[in-house]
């Protein structure tokens, strides 16, 4: 049962922010739950789909209770990743499709082709980035039903880094070198692969979807996960300060209907723990 703490109406900063304060296994469960529920009542949703440490626990509930697809069905869901490091193979483990194979679509019913993502191998990172705002245009005129995603340190969403305009669509970004510290350890070799696969350093680049009304904000609903003290700085300068493009996540000020589901430490940052 997920016990849910909402703030009053009055201490809220924007009135289109509903903010979900909860404690850390909590926020696996609400983050799965809203997703489990939208297929059950919208099975052909069409859903962003985040990378990172956060979402892992909304991927693992979410696996256990579709349970391969016989509770949940997921056989008529589209996804499309927010973003992927370029250059990088997508068999290589630090890759967000790897990523996506190991937390998610192992255990969910989601066809193959079904499955959207910027191709890390693709030798020409512009052509890639036209064919990825080509799909989220065809499904915007669809309906995207919901984007699910994380914050990053620097207030970075997806891999749209500090200084990023918000009306952009997809796009070939430089990481930070905050980003590239912060993901640094995704790129240690785990020892199963030992003599599989090598090590390589945290790609300088990315593909990302844009944070404008033609890229992340294109959702119809946005709900973003924080956990963690680390978070708490980022939440209170993307939500509680007017937006800016020195923080990538205060775009989100400007749509219509966004979910922050934050644990108490990060929720800190928001004067609401
Ligand atoms: C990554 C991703 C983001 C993610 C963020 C936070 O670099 N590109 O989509 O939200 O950083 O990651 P974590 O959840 O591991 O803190």
């Amino acid at each position: 049962m997920v016990q849910r703490v909402e703030l009053e109406v009055s201490e809220k900063y924007q009135p289109n922010i509903e903010e979900v304060v909860l404690s850390s296994p909590d926020v696996d469960s609400y983050a799965a739950h809203t997703v489990l529920d939208l297929v059950a009542n919208k099975p052909d949703a069409i859903l962003l789909l985040p990378t990172g440490n956060t979402p892992k626990g909304m991927y693992r509930i979410i696996a256990e209770e579709s349970n391969y697809g016989r509770e949940v069905d997921f056989s008529k869901v589209n996804v499309l990743n927010l973003d992927e490091y370029w250059p990088i193979s997508g068999g290589h483990f630090a890759s967000f499709k790897y990523y996506m194979k190991h937390h998610f679509y192992n255990y969910v019913n989601i066809p193959r082709e079904q499955r959207y993502i910027a191709d890390g191998g693709y030798p020409e990172p512009f052509t890639e980035t036209a064919r990825i705002q080509g799909h989220l245009e065809v499904f915007k005129k669809k309906g995207i039903d919901l984007a699910v995603v994380g914050i990053g340190k620097n207030g970075h969403l997806g891999f749209n880094e500090p200084g990023t305009p918000h009306d952009m669509e997809t796009w070939i970004t430089e990481l930070s070198e905050d980003t590239r510290r912060a993901n640094a350890s995704d790129f240690i070799l785990p020892e199963h692969l030992y003599g599989i696969q090598e090590s390589i350093p945290v790609p300088h680049h990315a593909i990302t979807l844009g944070l404008g009304e033609n890229g992340i904000r294109a959702a119809k609903h946005i709900m973003l996960l924080a956990k963690g003290e680390a978070k708490a700085e980022a939440l209170r300068r993307a939500f509680r300060e007017p937006s800016t493009e020195e923080v990538p996540a205060s775009a989100l000020q400007n749509h219509l209907n966004v979910t922050i589901v934050a644990d108490y430490a990060a929720a800190e940052g928001l004067g609401a723990a």
